[in-house]
């Protein structure tokens, strides 16, 4: 059953199908030449070789199906190789690959900036600008939030990630792997306490009753609200380990940034399309930020990335002020508006509603069998368990890795995140299947029983 829709094509049937061990001989033989070839600081989470791939389904090098849990970490929502997006990148590619939007504009980046005016939350007036990826987006709306109000202070939180480049990696709160050893890193960032409750001295209530004046008291004391160019936060972290804030977190904090004209940035780069149920995670309770990033999910699959904010905030940069020769790029703006038409057209963001549906009570039922899980969390599509040992909060990475390889074994792509390693994450493709989503929940529940029954 796909929900009574169609969302992919039969090119990649639907199944799960092991032939080989994970990984077969072919994917191994191509580990090696990767080894000989590929920088050793490029890593990989599951070692098969994708030969093909479409809707919830990866098909490997030996011949292998597996179920996709992670959609290419968030990026393949629509699913991989999506009907619209390939069609729509084909007929761009053979018509032109590039002109340099600086050079030479074209009509498709326009749309894509018309439809992020449209999508994104809020009715005011907008403007965005395109780029490669999310870490590039991050980087420009720092660059446009500090020249709009000639401050430099940014405020990032704990368990933060905005990618890896020189001021993204400042701003991402992990050391290891993403900054070990690679600083100096870019000034005036100041990290404060994420909300998170599982974690947050106290508990859960601590966590709402204080988390929100605990930030601002610390913005207030080691900053000053009128040294601040920017507030940054992912409206429920990514990398760090989904955590989610407690409701009224994030308005919170939305007004604080208001009251004192600092520019609120939601980096939605994970979160946004579609993946957690709204068309934006910032929707879910009604907070409009001043500006928003995207990445991942907007070009299902194809290099995109855009700031997208008041016009007022974007439109205060010079001429020539933002750019890059590639941003925006006419086959990476085809594929977006290929995955946008999906999204709506499938209604992708109720899909998203159902599978949580269909996923949350089964890992809620996991977590009553398994004490080692001790929080299972997320909205919509966009859900993860965290691993400790049991009764206590010290973190549990190893029996996360095992279990996580178990899945592997048994031909389901998981991942794992978090600040100390021991979260699965998942992040089907929106279109997958419930039959797939059902098969892909029962490898785990069977990885629990071989690791921890
Ligand atoms: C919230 C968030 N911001 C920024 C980034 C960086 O995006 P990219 O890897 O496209 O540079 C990521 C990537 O995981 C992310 O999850």
């Amino acid at each position: 059953m796909i929900y009574g829709l169609i969302m992919t094509d039969d090119r990649v049937p639907q199944r799960r199908n092991l032939v080989t061990e994970i990984p077969g001989p072919a994917s191994r033989q191509l580990l090696a030449r990767r080894e000989r070839s590929v920088a050793r600081g490029v890593g990989t989470m599951l070692p098969v070789f994708v030969a093909d791939a479409g809707g919830g389904v990866i098909v490997d090098a030996d011949g292998n199906s597996l179920i996709d849990f992670g959609a290419g970490i968030a990026v393949v929502s629509v699913g991989n190789a999506a009907p619209r997006v390939s069609a729509r990148v084909a007929e761009q590619a053979a018509r032109f690959t590039h002109t340099c939007f600086m050079v030479t504009p074209y009509e498709g980046y326009v749309e894509v900036c018309e439809e992020l005016a449209r999508r994104t939350p809020g009715a005011h007036e907008k403007r965005s600008a395109l780029f490669n990826s999310g870490a590039e987006a991050v980087e420009n709306a720092v660059k446009i939030a500090r020249h709009a109000t000639r401050r430099q202070a940014v405020i990032a939180f704990d368990h933060g990630y905005h990618g890896r480049t020189n001021l993204t990696m400042a701003l991402t709160a992990k050391n290891m792997p993403y900054k070990d050893k690679f600083g100096p890193f870019a000034g005036e960032i100041y990290r404060v306490p994420m909300a998170y409750p599982l974690r947050w001295p106290g508990g859960p209530e601590a966590c709402k009753a204080n988390a929100l004046n605990i930030v601002k008291s610390l913005i207030h004391t080691q900053v000053g609200e009128d040294n601040v160019a920017a507030v940054i936060i992912e409206p429920i972290q990514g990398e760090g380990g989904f955590v989610v804030p407690p409701d009224g977190f994030l308005p919170g904090l939305a007004d604080f940034c208001r009251e004192h004209r600092i520019v609120f940035i939601a980096d939605e780069v994970q979160t946004g399309f579609c993946r957690t149920g709204d068309w934006f995670a910032c929707e879910h309770e009604g907070v409009v930020p001043d500006l928003i990033t995207t990445a991942k999910g907007i070009a299902g699959g194809l290099p995109l990335g855009g700031v997208t904010g008041r016009a007022d905030i974007m439109d205060s940069v010079h001429v020539g002020g933002l750019g890059g020769t590639y941003g925006g790029n006419p086959v990476a703006c085809a594929a977006a508006l290929g995955a946008i038409e999906t999204m709506a057209a499938e209604d992708l963001a109720g899909r998203a509603g159902r599978i949580g549906e269909v996923m949350l009570p089964r890992l809620h039922k996991l977590a009553e069998t398994y004490p080692v899980i001790a929080d299972v969390r997320g909205r919509g599509a966009m859900l993860a368990i965290e691993m400790t040992r049991p009764g206590t909060l010290n973190p549990d990475p190893a029996t996360t890795s095992a279990v996580a390889r178990a899945c592997h074994q048994a031909g389901l792509v998981t991942l794992t995140c978090g600040t100390f390693g021991n979260v699965i994450r998942f992040l089907p493709p929106l279109v997958i299947g419930e039959d797939l989503l059902d098969e892909g929940l029962s490898i785990l529940e069977d990885a629990f029983a071989s690791v921890c029954g």
